[in-house]
């Protein structure tokens, strides 16, 4: 979801505080410790920075377009969310963003769409693969039991992600685009993850 859109209905009553349960430490595929947690308005001049440093493909295959900056109503709507019906989750690394992963609930049904963006220097290390088991974890504790995303077909490293998770992936093709869909319901019998988070660190 590219551009801010009008509050769901009733997303105020659904708004929840903070969920610090979602603070985690976790040890990349390369054996960086970096910290994950739920995004905040506070965030907004870290996600600019971390939009402006990203390259040029990296936007496109995010943005579907050209996209030089975040424009101030779009930080808002990325930073503000109610961590219900809309969950951000954010990796740092010295106190800088290098990764977002989010979902949006899709009115009125119980599925999300879900889009990641990783710091290209950060591509590769296991982290969008991390960010989508948290999402999905944390969006059916919220009702959701479906996730979505809309890929571009050249976005090999996306479709990977998914393809590779431990989900059940349908994908199908509309036009240069690759929608994909999933339940996201836990298993008892699922793979392992790829990454382990460390410990929890939950904020006072
Ligand atoms: C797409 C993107 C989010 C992936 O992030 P990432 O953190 O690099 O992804 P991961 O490290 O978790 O996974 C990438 C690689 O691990 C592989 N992988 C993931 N899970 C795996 C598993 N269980 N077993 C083996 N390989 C696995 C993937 O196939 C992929 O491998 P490859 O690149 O060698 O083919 C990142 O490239 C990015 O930010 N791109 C620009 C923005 C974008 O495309 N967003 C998507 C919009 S929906």
């Amino acid at each position: 979801m590219s551009a801010p859109e009008a509050a769901l209905p009733g997303a105020a009553e659904r708004a929840r505080p903070y969920p610090g349960i979602l603070e985690c430490d976790v040890t990349t595929l390369l054996g960086t410790t970096v910290h994950v947690r739920p995004i905040t308005p506070d965030d907004a001049p870290r996600l600019a920075r971390f939009h402006d440093g990203l390259s040029e493909r990296s936007v496109y295959f995010r943005f579907f377009s050209p996209h030089a900056h975040l424009r101030p109503p779009e930080l808002e709507w990325f930073t503000r969310v109610d961590y219900h019906d809309r969950l951000a989750l954010v990796v740092e690394v010295d106190g800088e963003l290098v990764a977002v992963g989010r979902y949006d609930h899709v009115a009125e049904t119980t599925r999300a769409e879900v889009a990641f963006v990783v710091a290209d220097r950060w591509q590769h290390h296991g982290i969008a693969t991390l960010l989508l088991d948290l999402l999905a974890s944390a969006a059916y504790f919220c009702g959701i039991d479906t996730f979505v995303a809309s890929v571009l077909s050249e976005n090999r490293e996306m479709l990977q992600v998914f393809l590779h998770s431990r989900f059940e992936v349908v994908a199908r093709s509309e036009s240069g685009v690759v929608v994909v869909e999933f339940p996201i319901a836990p298993k008892y019998d699922q793979p392992e993850p790829r990454l382990r988070v460390d410990g929890r660190r939950p904020s006072t």
